[in-house]
């Protein structure tokens, strides 16, 4: 069993006599205005995560942050992100799209994904991305050959599968030789020697991601110390690297977790590479990460309201308390089985009973739950916020039973509140649907 209040509400939210609060601005009135379901997140936790991920390292040195597009899409974020400096990591045209429409930098831009198109390749060596992240040596030809027809040279990184197992769920594992991600070491040795043979591939990296929510070190350390045994190989074949891209995946704390932090992953990473250079006599390659989570997933909350409950008098079943948003808002729990922290944003009234309640969407599917087991006292129309949905929230939402998107909004470093997506409408739902006019006769 579980209790209303998380142990720790992440910076800067605060809980003052009950009321939730992100730097003065009470969430329960954000809820009132905007409505729920809501997205809220905070800039300043947004800025100071980035920050802490892209200062230098004891020695001076520091790494390229590349926010992985995918966690948080929204326009006002990546904004923020581009304006501190940060390049992107994206899977798609349209992500690459949206860093280019925030004013994003294309060179201090990688492109991972297991499967490009044509059209996308091109679209991005057009835009001149400043690497892409080859996947596989099909990929690699398709390449090729796109450079070729537009007579220019593609930057490109293989990724690596290191086989390494970064135990965390299976379905946000990527860096065991079953997933589909990057190429086995020989594999992708070849792709070098196919690169180092084609004019229009410029070698400029090497680069792994073994998954995501990872909350030790160990499985980092010994995907990076793979890497770097196959960078020795590289630079035997006369490769000067000019950046290793140690991908993704730090992970946050959403209930019990003790992830490493920000400092101590890339104190780490910057470490072992520079004691490669060292070791080996090459380059000092500029070492990247391509983090989501860890820069917005505790940067976020998503507000809702309790529609109504449903306690049983069967002391064996459960008690329902359903609220306003569901599993299309909120895929982590349905999906991974994922917790997120539920709090009240207004003092609990006096006469609540305290009852472990399973929280569910109005959702049609037995797995539309939120929460489970919590214990809450709670009454309808009471105001929650579920915690650390910064990251894989909004992006991973859909439209399932006709409901529409939920806004967003940015709590501003200056106390100022925007409205950075609105609600969407029923005439957004439908608008590129049509029926043929004979359905009509
Ligand atoms: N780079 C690559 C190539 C990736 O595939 C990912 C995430 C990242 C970077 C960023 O990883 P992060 O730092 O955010 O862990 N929907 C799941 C997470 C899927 C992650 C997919 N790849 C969730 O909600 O937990």
């Amino acid at each position: 069993m579980t209790t209303a209040r998380p142990q720790s509400l992440p910076w800067p939210y605060e809980a003052k006599e009950g009321w939730l609060y992100c730097q003065g601005v009470r969430l329960a009135d954000i809820a009132r205005q905007w409505g729920t379901p809501c997205y809220v997140y905070s800039e300043a936790a947004i800025l100071e995560a980035y920050a802490t991920l892209a200062r230098p390292d004891p020695e001076g040195r520091s790494a390229r942050i590349c926010f992985a597009v995918k966690a948080n899409s929204n326009l006002a974020v990546l904004r923020i992100l581009a304006r501190a400096g940060a390049g992107f990591d994206i899977v798609s045209a349209g992500e690459l799209r949206r860093v280019l429409a925030a004013g994003g930098h294309p060179e201090r831009v990688v492109f991972s994904g297991v499967g490009k198109s044509i059209h996308e390749l091109r679209y991005a060596l057009e835009q001149g991305i400043g690497c892409i992240n080859v996947e596989s040596l099909a990929e690699l030809d398709q390449l090729a050959s796109v450079a070729s027809s537009l007579k220019r040279i593609a930057p490109i990184s293989i990724r690596v599968n290191p086989d390494i197992d970064a135990q965390t769920h299976p379905y946000i594992s990527t860096g065991l030789k079953e997933n589909k991600f990057g190429l086995g070491i020989q594999d992708a040795l070849e792709g070098y020697k196919r690169a180092l043979k084609n004019r229009h591939l410029r070698v400029v990296g090497v680069d792994c991601h073994i998954g995501s929510q990872i909350t030790t070190l160990k499985p980092f350390q010994d995907a990076t110390q793979r890497l770097l045994l196959f960078a020795t190989d590289l630079h035997g074949l006369g490769i000067e690297l000019e950046h290793i891209d140690l991908g993704g995946g730090l992970g946050i704390c959403y209930h019990d977790e003790q992830p490493p932090s920000a400092d101590e992953l890339k104190n780490q990473g910057l470490q072992m590479v520079a004691n490669w250079a060292q070791s080996t006599g090459c380059k000092e390659p500029q070492v990247v990460f391509e983090m989501g989570r860890s820069i917005v997933g505790a940067a976020g909350l998503l507000l809702s309201q309790v529609l109504l409950l449903k306690p049983s008098s069967d002391p064996e079943a459960k008690h329902f308390a359903v609220v306003d948003a569901a599993m299309n808002d909120l895929m982590r729990p349905s999906l991974y089985q994922a917790w997120h922290d539920l709090m009240l944003l207004h003092p609990s009234q006096p006469k609540a009973e305290l009852r472990r309640w399973d929280v569910v969407g109005p959702v049609c599917e037995t797995g539309d739950w939120l929460a489970r087991d919590r214990s809450l006292g709670l009454f309808e129309g009471d105001l929650l916020a579920f915690a650390s949905a910064g990251a894989y929230g909004s992006t991973m939402g859909s439209n399932y039973n006709s409901r529409p998107r939920p806004p967003e909004v940015l709590l501003r470093e200056s106390g100022q509140v925007d409205l950075i997506r609105r609600r969407e409408t029923f005439e957004d739902l439908i608008e590129l649907e049509k029926i043929p006019r004979d359905l009509w006769d």
